[in-house]
């Protein structure tokens, strides 16, 4: 006996964004033209994070230049941009590695001109690094366990003797950690000290240790660089996965376009450290100052 999915089942499925799955009813592709127009837009309302009118100066450089958009809960928001547009630097911004010469950031309402690091990850502000930043000596497990340390909440006395409150805080952290080892598929080089790591799987772990952390956004920063297309596609995949299922939104630096029209919601793009354009995937890679952009049409 075979089961039709219902409607309602399809709906759902075909609700989610995948790579290089679609998900079509039955008997229905023989009908139907090529889809000209992308597939509606996912709707976001709520404002997790806001960035206005950013400008940041190194001595003589403009890195940012009265920049201002937002992130909303539950997206994919791409920034996108040439060599030296300034998209690290937002980044940086956002997670308080930087604080803005002029402007100010806006998170869950909360708004600040400045703010170290540990606040923003306290906060709920993860990231990984363009360069991958992992204690290279260490295995998987324990990188992705360091993720955990913000969340230990038992003092310093007792972690060091390993009991208590601290040996039961251990073993749930412990726990998560390797649910996230499962997620996304390294049980194999959970004890391999990452510098021996290929480089893909290295940022993978960097992603597993950023999600140790339980972050409402995670920032990643050319989370595929280097890799190869093979490699981009599972990176893709986990990228969509946290955002289905966790509902974590994300704010995504990468220099692929087909990975950016592939995940992302809506893109804001930098030039020269000025936002050009900001819209949907398909409203950007339409707009004539964002082709001339990386054309490099002379200014
Ligand atoms: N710490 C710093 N000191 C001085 N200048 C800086 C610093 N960080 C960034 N800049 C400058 O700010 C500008 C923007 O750099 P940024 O790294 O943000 O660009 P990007 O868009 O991330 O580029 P890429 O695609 O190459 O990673 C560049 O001109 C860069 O040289
Ligand atoms: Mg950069």
């Amino acid at each position: 006996m075979s089961v039709d999915p219902t409607s309602a089942e399809i709906a759902e499925k075909t609700a989610e964004k995948t790579v290089g799955e679609t998900v079509e009813p039955q008997g229905a592709k023989a009908f139907e033209p090529p889809a000209a127009e992308p597939a509606p837009p996912r709707l976001f309302e709520e404002v997790l994070l806001a960035v206005d009118n950013v400008s940041l100066g190194f001595g003589g450089v403009k890195a940012l230049t009265d920049v201002s958009f937002d992130i909303r809960k539950g997206e994919i928001r791409a920034i996108i941009g040439p060599n030296g547009a300034g998209k690290t630097s937002m980044l940086n911004c956002i997670n308080g590695f930087y604080h803005p010469t002029e402007g100010k950031i806006t998170f869950r309402g909360e708004t600040r001109r400045k703010m170290r690091p540990f606040e923003a990850a306290a906060g709920g502000i993860a990231r990984t690094f363009q360069n991958v930043a992992l204690f290279k000596g260490m295995s998987t497990l324990d990188n992705i366990m360091a993720g955990r340390s913000l969340k230990m909440k038992a003092n310093l006395f007792w972690q060091i003797l390993r009991f208590g409150p601290a040996m039961r805080e251990e073993v749930e952290h412990r726990r998560v950690v390797e649910d996230i080892i499962d997620f996304l598929q390294i049980q194999a080089i959970r004890k391999t000290p990452v510098g021996k790591l290929p480089y893909g799987l290295q940022k993978r772990v960097e992603l597993g240790r950023a999600l140790a952390m339980e972050p409402d956004l995670l920032l990643l920063d050319e989370p595929m660089a280097g890799m190869n297309l093979e490699e981009k596609e599972d990176m893709s995949r986990f990228i969509l996965d946290v955002n289905n299922h966790f509902g974590t939104t994300i704010a995504l630096i990468e220099h692929d376009m087909g990975v950016v029209m592939d995940l992302s919601d809506r893109v804001v793009v930098l030039e020269y450290g000025r936002k050009i354009a900001d819209g949907t995937p398909h409203e950007v890679k339409r707009d004539q100052k964002v082709i001339d952009a990386y054309l490099g049409v002379p200014h």
